[in-house]
């Protein structure tokens, strides 16, 4: 399975952030699979901007439906017409500050890979919910909704994949330890395998909250952890460039 570091820049990055991104990049030799997702408005500019890198360019966010009147939309068609590769559904950010619920996100899954564009499908449980020791109920609901009527073999190897981003660990400096992102990693195999049917050997599984060079060693030598969803520590050239070298 291939590895990945793909960064979320967020709400973040002017035009010169973006220049000095790209001077302390160094990605050419990476054995990884490199993707960043910028503001929607600099997506035109990063994908020429990445040009004769491997630098692949998504959105992180796109609307259920493929196109009409849906103001302020992101179309999926259209991200990809112009060269985006892939998508972010379901980060917690969506969920609790638009709102976006299972049913929703199950639409904008459907839409994006009957597209054919990828997926990252956001996944992770709230700090009273580990508290309360309902993580792996939370994983698994929020999965099984998430994916209703995916069926297997109806995408292609790689195509979709899944971050398990723990809302406690979310730009809080609070990472996981690479034991707890270990189990839920597990977990959630399991769950793809024996309730959707998935063939999970084709299911990349990232884990994402407060990953930085300093701590990525232990969460990307795990088992079941193909890589990392990477928010602060993405919008730095350099640390980019040093995650691509530890996984
Ligand atoms: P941080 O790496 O800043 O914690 O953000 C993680 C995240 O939300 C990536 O989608």
């Amino acid at each position: 399975m291939k590895k990945y570091i793909v960064g979320n820049w967020k709400m973040n990055h002017n035009l010169s952030n973006i220049e000095d991104f790209f001077s302390s990049l160094k990605i050419e030799g990476a054995q990884c699979e490199t993707w960043v997702a910028p503001q929607a408005i600099h997506v035109p500019h990063l994908i020429e901007r990445a040009k004769g890198t491997n630098l692949k360019i998504g959105v992180q966010n796109i609307c259920e439906h493929e196109k009409g009147a849906f103001t302020g939309e992101i179309s999926v068609t259209s991200a990809l017409d112009i060269g985006a590769t892939f998508c972010l559904v379901g980060h917690s950010e969506r969920r609790s500050l638009y709102n976006e619920d299972d049913d929703l996100l199950n639409k904008k899954v459907h839409t994006a890979l009957n597209s054919g564009m990828k997926v990252i499908f956001c996944v992770g449980e709230q700090l009273i919910e580990r508290q309360n020791g309902m993580t792996n109920k939370v994983l698994k609901n929020q999965i099984l909704e998430g994916l209703e009527g995916i069926k297997p073999n109806s995408f292609q190897d790689g195509q979709l994949l899944i971050a398990y981003e723990p809302v406690w660990a979310i730009g809080t400096g609070e990472v996981a330890t690479p034991e707890q992102a270990q189990q839920a990693h597990a977990h959630i195999r399991a769950v793809l395998a024996v309730e959707l049917r998935l063939e999970t050997k084709e299911i990349p599984l990232l884990y994402g909250g407060s990953v930085k060079p300093a701590n990525a060693e232990g969460l990307l030598s795990q088992k079941d952890i193909d890589g990392a969803l990477v928010g602060g520590a993405s919008l730095k050239g350099d640390d980019f460039t040093k995650l691509t070298n530890i996984i």
